[in-house]
């Protein structure tokens, strides 16, 4: 399917236009002092669930969550104190945390993928920040290229990959880093560098005090190559047509189960709902197993069986 998209330049009432679309669940592409990012509401799993459409990401990588205010982001993430360390110096700007999940997060599954932590940042460029306070809400946003290219540092860049794929596309002139942000995962006062950026090392540790290590293994976690994954403590089973004694069957389209992805066959809605099933079923305390109907292996249908294919390994 191809939409018209529309380049406009930066002003307000290209951002007023812009809330409206992601308030109506659609995906825009908006720069920030980074990269240019492909933003949706972050609360709306469906809208976040058409950025992996839209990207034609074969996989669900979680996403960074954009907020104005660090009273946003302590509703969203706990904060130990070289959390907030990081934020005082830091925020607004091109560091992204990666914390544990405050439980009463009002952010939707889909954008953590199911894991218990989240990626959160304060961006500083005046667009984002004009489109996260109009909205009123936190935004979802990766770097807005197809899959598989590389980041946006100008509009012309996003038009190059996503024309016909999204309905607006702001143009503030070229991004001021020209790459992404720098990724901290913050854990009982230990970080670990996932992604370098323009916050370089030696910043994080002089404010810090702590050292930055690569990751467990010494490595560079690699973006798009997360090995942490969220996978459900109970034993999956896929392209289950019937339920077994002590399963608990997710459902798809007219295979009902005990709880269904989407009663219409819809896979925006499948993959908006899916890491919420599977917590569901995880929890269920009458089932020992999981089963789950089969998945077209069509557009989002690829990500989401890519993900229970990891969660049955
Ligand atoms: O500069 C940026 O960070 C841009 C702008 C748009 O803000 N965004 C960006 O997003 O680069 P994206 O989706 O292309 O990269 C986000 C990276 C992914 O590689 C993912 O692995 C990592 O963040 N990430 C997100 N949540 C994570 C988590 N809970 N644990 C570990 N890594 C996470
Ligand atoms: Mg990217």
């Amino acid at each position: 399917m191809t939409v018209e998209t529309i380049l406009r330049p930066y002003d307000d009432d290209a951002i007023a236009d812009a809330a409206e679309r992601i308030l109506g669940g659609e995906c825009v592409a908006i720069p920030t002092e980074t990269v240019y990012g492909l933003a949706a509401d972050a609360t709306n799993g469906e809208a976040v669930a058409r950025i992996y459409e839209t990207k034609g990401r074969p996989s669900f990588n979680p996403l960074i969550v954009h907020v104005n205010d660090f009273w946003e982001a302590e509703e969203i993430a706990d904060f130990d104190r070289t959390a907030q360390i990081l934020a005082d110096e830091f925020w607004p700007g091109p560091l992204t945390l990666v914390l544990p999940q405050n439980p009463d997060s009002p952010v939707a599954s889909i954008v953590t993928a199911g894991l218990p932590t989240i990626a959160i940042r304060m961006p500083a460029f005046p667009p984002m920040r004009d489109l996260i306070a109009a909205v009123g809400r936190p935004l979802a946003a990766p770097s807005a290229n197809a899959s598989g290219r590389i980041s946006p540092s100008r509009a012309e860049h996003v038009m190059a990959t996503l024309n016909g794929k999204i309905g607006l596309v702001i143009d503030a002139g070229g991004t001021v880093h020209g790459l992404e942000s720098t990724i901290v995962a913050v854990a009982d006062d230990h970080l670990r560098l996932l992604r370098p950026g323009p916050i370089d090392r030696a910043q994080i540790e002089a404010v810090t005090g702590l050292e930055l290590r690569d990751t467990k293994d010494g490595t560079i976690e690699a973006p798009g190559q997360l090995k942490s994954h969220y996978a459900p403590a109970k034993p999956l089973r896929l392209d289950a047509i019937d339920a077994e004694d002590g399963e608990f069957h997710i459902g798809f389209g007219d295979i009902r189960g005990d709880a269904s992805l989407s009663a219409d066959g819809d896979l925006v809605e499948a993959a908006a709902l899916l890491f919420d099933a599977l917590h569901h079923a995880e929890q269920d305390e009458d089932c020992d197993s999981i089963a789950v109907a089969p998945i077209p292996e069509e557009g989002l249908g690829a990500a989401i069986n890519d993900r229970l294919r990891r969660a049955a390994a």
